[in-house]
């Protein structure tokens, strides 16, 4: 397992707006969409290419295009809904499955309400996405939900995540490598990453 921290001053910037609680759920929503997006840059960057013939208006050429990997993306309902958009921008011929988890507020554990996924699952490079990892609870059961339909090649992204999740999903998925901007200083007693942002889901849906 790798937990890769995206650094890029774009994504750092963006990530303190989305940070500060004066950031209103609009501009929440946009810059969720962008660091997705500039996260997926490197979260792809080890697709394979092939070599194709193409023809420029000067020459024939040969030329590199990603060699058909089939993607998913498999937002965890409801706050990776945020995400997709930003990621199916630069991969819009991913298929996007979901899984709906929500963490029971006294027990802090997820409980599952919904999946939805591509009949293919097992054949795709899947890329699980949810702004939050906080007790890590959340993201073991939604790879367990895609490893139970056989899928094998899984990399999950977060924008925050907390060193409790990381070393959760490393203790019962050690095969997945962590995509994240930032690992924050620990949970609180609510479970809720410090200092984070907040409820991702409610700041992103405008609820409370
Ligand atoms: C949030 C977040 C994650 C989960 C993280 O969802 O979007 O899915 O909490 O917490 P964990 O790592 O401790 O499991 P929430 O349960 O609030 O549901 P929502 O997205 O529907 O608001
Ligand atoms: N879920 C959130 O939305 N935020 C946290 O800090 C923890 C779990």
């Amino acid at each position: 397992m790798a937990v890769i921290v995206i650094d890029h001053p774009l994504i750092q910037h963006k990530l303190t707006y989305i940070r500060d609680k004066n950031t209103g759920s609009k501009d929440f929503r946009e810059m969720v969409k962008e660091v997705a997006m500039l996260m997926a840059y490197e979260v792809t960057r080890d697709l394979p290419l092939q070599d194709v013939e193409i023809e420029t208006p000067v020459a024939k050429t040969k030329a590199k295009m990603i060699s058909g990997k089939k993607l998913g993306i498999i937002p965890i309902l409801r706050a990776g809904i945020g995400m997709v958009d930003g990621i199916l921008q630069l991969i819009p011929a991913a298929k996007v499955g979901h899984v709906g988890l929500y963490r029971d507020p006294e027990t802090l554990k997820p409980v599952e309400y919904y999946s939805k996924l591509p009949a293919d699952v097992h054949e795709r490079e899947l890329i699980v996405v949810d702004p939050m990892l906080a007790t890590g609870g959340s993201a073991v059961a939604a790879i367990d939900v895609l490893k139970a339909k056989g899928a094998t090649n899984i990399k999950l992204v977060n924008l925050i995540a907390s060193p409790e999740g990381i070393a959760e999903v490393e203790k019962y998925h050690p095969d997945i490598n962590i995509y994240v901007a930032a690992v924050d200083e620990k949970l609180n007693e609510h479970g809720y990453i410090v200092p984070g942002l907040g409820d991702a889901g409610d700041r992103l849906f405008g609820t409370k």
